[in-house]
């Protein structure tokens, strides 16, 4: 069995989970950790920016960028950071990370703490990634949602020109109200504000896996109407029907109970629009759930749970299967 799963994740699992993803990060910010890549030729081109590999780090590990530099040393081909809200905010009170290894699956309601706009731009000023980054920007909690739109401006001023694409997520289950803003009108407002301060930026828009058929065509639509770049096919979900007892915890819900959820949203999507990017994220566990990602229609995959569960060596094994 490799050294992480029998040794490090053990000792990681004993901490309280928020306190094992601080010191995961600290760790990944030192330097201290890396994990050779296999010498394969993955690299691709998506919207006229090239990847070395197609297997990404999701939105929500490093939220302030403060490990940007470092992730191309796991084997990642990309990396997404946020979610950064226009103001910064402490999140919700602790605890709100929680694992259930026997499901491998993690739920969450931390609610988008970051230090903000500004301090991720300060951040990100002169760091090279040395691979792809997006920013995934969000609406801050004091912002009534009227004003949402005024709050991703805000953001995407400050922090699109460190990005080879945006991601306007719309879809955590831990602000209150936030993913009424997949509805038509008010995500046309957020996302036609944002085409305005920069055309040419490459645009996505992240949706929640528990979108009706119906939601999910009326977010295609504004997203072909708009001329956006493409979709990031999912976030966690609130529902629990996949897990066989309700731990009774609320939050999003990541990794196995969510893969067919994400695969399915993903499929739909495709359906709908063979002509927008698409980033698979939700579930991916095995490195044969990333493969069938990319064959269900992803131009590229992004992990978070898988990661955490499988640790530094499981991008380099997904990086050898697909
Ligand atoms: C602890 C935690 C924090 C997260 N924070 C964010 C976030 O800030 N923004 C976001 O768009 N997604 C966030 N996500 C969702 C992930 O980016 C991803 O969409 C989701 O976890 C499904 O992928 P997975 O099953 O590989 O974890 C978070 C997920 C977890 C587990």
């Amino acid at each position: 069995m490799p050294f992480y799963e029998s040794v490090l994740r053990p000792l990681l699992f004993l901490m309280e989970p928020e306190k094992a993803h601080n010191l995961g990060l600290w760790a990944v910010s030192h330097g201290l950790v890396s994990a050779k890549a296999p010498d394969r030729a993955l690299a691709k081109s998506v919207f006229g920016v090239r990847f070395p590999n197609p297997v990404g780090l999701a939105a929500g590990f490093d939220k302030n960028a403060v490990a940007l530099s470092r992730w191309k040393d796991l084997g990642f081909g990309f990396v997404e950071v946020g979610t950064v809200t226009r103001h910064a905010q402490p999140g919700n009170p602790r605890p709100r990370m929680f694992r259930l290894p026997s499901s491998r699956a993690i739920i969450n309601r931390l609610g988008f703490n970051n230090l903000g706009a500004d301090a991720a731009a300060r951040n990100m000023e002169g760091v090279a990634a040395g691979i792809p980054v997006g920013v995934n920007i969000g609406k801050s909690k004091v912002t009534p949602l009227e004003e949402a739109h005024l709050d991703y401006a805000y953001s995407f001023r400050a922090l699109a020109r460190f990005a080879d694409y945006v991601v306007v997520n719309v879809s955590s289950p831990n602000t209150p109200g936030l993913r009424e803003l997949q509805e038509r009108d008010s995500l046309t407002r957020i996302l036609a504000g944002l085409k305005e301060i920069d055309e040419r930026k490459p645009l996505f828009v992240k949706i929640a896996p528990d979108l009706s058929l119906g939601a999910i065509e009326d977010v295609v639509a504004v997203c072909q109407e708009l001329k956006l770049t493409g979709m990031v096919c999912t976030n966690t979900t609130v529902s629990r029907s996949m897990l066989t007892s309700d731990s009774g915890i609320e939050g999003g819900l990541s990794g196995a109970p969510l893969t067919s959820m994400a695969d399915e949203t993903l499929r739909f999507v495709r359906e709908l629009s063979p002509d927008l990017v698409l980033i698979g994220v939700g579930g991916v566990m095995t490195p044969e759930d990333a493969k069938r990602k990319l064959s269900v229609g992803a131009d590229l995959v992004q992990v978070y749970t898988g990661w955490v569960y499988g640790g530094p060596g499981f991008v380099p094994d997904v990086l050898r299967t697909i």
